[in-house]
């Protein structure tokens, strides 16, 4: 799947996503800035907050309890619609293409 980050400063990191890889996964592994992923992916850390963009909301799994309490955790403001935790959104499930915006901080 491809996976845009957008960071503040207007770069783009385009990547290459094998279905079944978590874009915190992904983006740890390919250096991607302002994603960090302390917990791993086991949503207990909130470091891998990304912004969804709106037109690609449809389709991505449910939150779960432990996404949603972690939301309420992020450095940055959780934003109802678009927060969720990049851990737990994963290649191939809900999406063949994704765009999303790195917050400014995430610790
Ligand atoms: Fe820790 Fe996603 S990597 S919550």
């Amino acid at each position: 799947a491809k996976v845009s980050f957008h960071h503040n400063d207007g770069n783009v990191d385009v990547l290459d996503v094998d279905p079944g890889t978590s874009l915190m996964r992904a983006a740890v592994t390919n250096g991607v800035a302002g994603i960090v992923g302390e917990c791993g992916g086991q949503a207990m850390c909130a470091t891998c907050h990304v912004y969804v963009r709106p037109e690609y909301l449809d389709g991505l799994p449910e939150i779960s309890e432990d996404e949603e309490e972690m939301l309420e955790c992020t450095a940055d403001p959780r934003d109802e619609d678009r927060s969720r935790l990049g851990c737990q959104i994963k290649a191939g499930e809900g999406f063949d293409e994704i765009e999303v915006d790195v917050p400014a901080s995430q610790i």
